[in-house]
C-alpha cells in the first residue's frame, strides 16, 4: 500500500459504499485522502460505514439512491458536485437456472448491475469531461466465464465489461480512465446469500479488492492496467 496520501483534494464515489466490497473500498479512498461518498439504499448502513470512516480520520459523506433509478442518480451527482473518482460497485446476485428466472428478477439485476452502471457512469463522465477522472467498474469472473444458474447476473456482467471497454475509448479525449476488476469469490453478504452452500474460509476478502483499486488509481506512468482479474491464491493460476 502506498503511504502518501494521492487521493487528497479529490472527491470519490463509491455505489453499494454501505457493506461488503463497497464499504473496503470507500474506507481505502478515504484512506488515501479522498472525500468520498456513500452511496446505497440502506440509510443505517450508509451511517455506519460513514462513521466508521470518520472515526479513521477519513472524510465521508451519503447519499440514500437506488442506482437503477435515474432520478435518483442524477440527485446524487447534483449534491456532490465535481467527481473525480468513481467506483460502480452496487450490485445484486440472485441465482437460478434460466427456466425458472423471471421476468422480475431479470429485470432487477439487468437494473442494478447493468443500467446502474451506465446511469452513474454518464453522470460521472459529464462531470470529468475536461479535467479528467477515474471509473472502476467492479465486475466479476462471470464478466468473463458462464456458469450455471447464473444467467441473468452473468449477462449483467457480461454487459459491463462492454459498456467499460466503450466508456474508455469515448472517455480517452477527455482523459477518463475506466478500468474493470473482475474477482472470483469474495468473503460477503451477497455469497453467503446466493449460495449459503458454499465453504467461505479461503475465499478472497473485500480489502483484497481495496487493494486493487488502491493499484489501478496509483498508476501514474505511461502503462494502464484496462482489468484485473482476481482469484483465490489457492486456485489454478490459469
Ligand atoms: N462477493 C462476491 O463473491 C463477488 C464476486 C465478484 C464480483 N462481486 C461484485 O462486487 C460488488 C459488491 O458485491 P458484494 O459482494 O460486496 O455484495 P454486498 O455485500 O451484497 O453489497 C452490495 C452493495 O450493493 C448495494 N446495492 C444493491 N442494490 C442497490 C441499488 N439498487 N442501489 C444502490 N446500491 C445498491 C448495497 O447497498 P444497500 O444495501 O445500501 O442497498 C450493498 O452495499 C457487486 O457488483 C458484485 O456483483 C462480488
Amino acid at each position: 500500500m502506498r503511504e502518501d496520501k494521492f487521493l487528497s483534494g479529490k472527491r470519490a464515489i463509491v455505489t453499494g459504499g454501505g457493506r461488503g466490497i463497497g464499504k473496503a473500498v470507500g474506507m481505502r479512498l478515504a484512506m488515501l485522502g479522498a472525500e468520498t461518498w456513500l452511496v446505497g439504499t440502506k440509510p443505517d448502513r450508509l451511517a455506519e460505514a460513514a462513521a466508521g470512516i470518520e472515526a479513521a480520520g477519513g472524510r465521508a459523506r451519503t447519499a440514500v439512491a437506488d442506482v437503477s433509478r435515474e432520478e435518483d442518480v442524477l440527485r446524487v451527482f447534483e449534491r456532490a458536485g465535481d467527481v473525480d473518482v468513481l467506483v460502480n460497485n452496487a450490485g445484486i446476485g440472485r441465482f437460478a437456472p434460466i427456466v425458472s428466472t423471471t421476468v422480475e428478477e431479470w429485470d432487477l439485476i439487468m437494473g442494478v448491475n447493468l443500467r446502474g452502471v451506465f446511469l452513474c457512469s454518464r453522470e460521472a463522465m459529464k462531470s470529468m469531461a475536461g479535467r479528467g477522472g477515474r471509473i472502476i467498474n467492479i465486475g466479476s469472473v462471470v464478466s468473463i466465464k458462464g456458469y450455471a444458474d447464473q444467467g441473468a447476473y452473468t449477462a449483467s456482467k457480461h454487459g459491463l465489461l462492454g459498456l467499460s471497454k466503450v466508456m474508455a475509448v469515448e472517455g480517452r479525449k477527455d482523459g477518463i480512465v475506466t478500468q474493470v476488476i473482475s474477482p472470483g469469490g469474495v468473503d460477503t453478504d451477497l455469497i453467503g446469500d446466493a449460495r449459503p452452500d458454499l465453504d467461505r474460509s479461503g475465499m478472497m476478502r473485500p480489502g483484497d479488492i481495496a487493494d486493487a483499486v488502491e493499484y489501478l488509481l496509483g498508476q501514474t506512468g505511461n502503462a494502464i492496467t484496462d482489468m484485473v482479474r482476481l482469484r483465490r491464491k489457492s486456485s489454478a493460476p490459469w
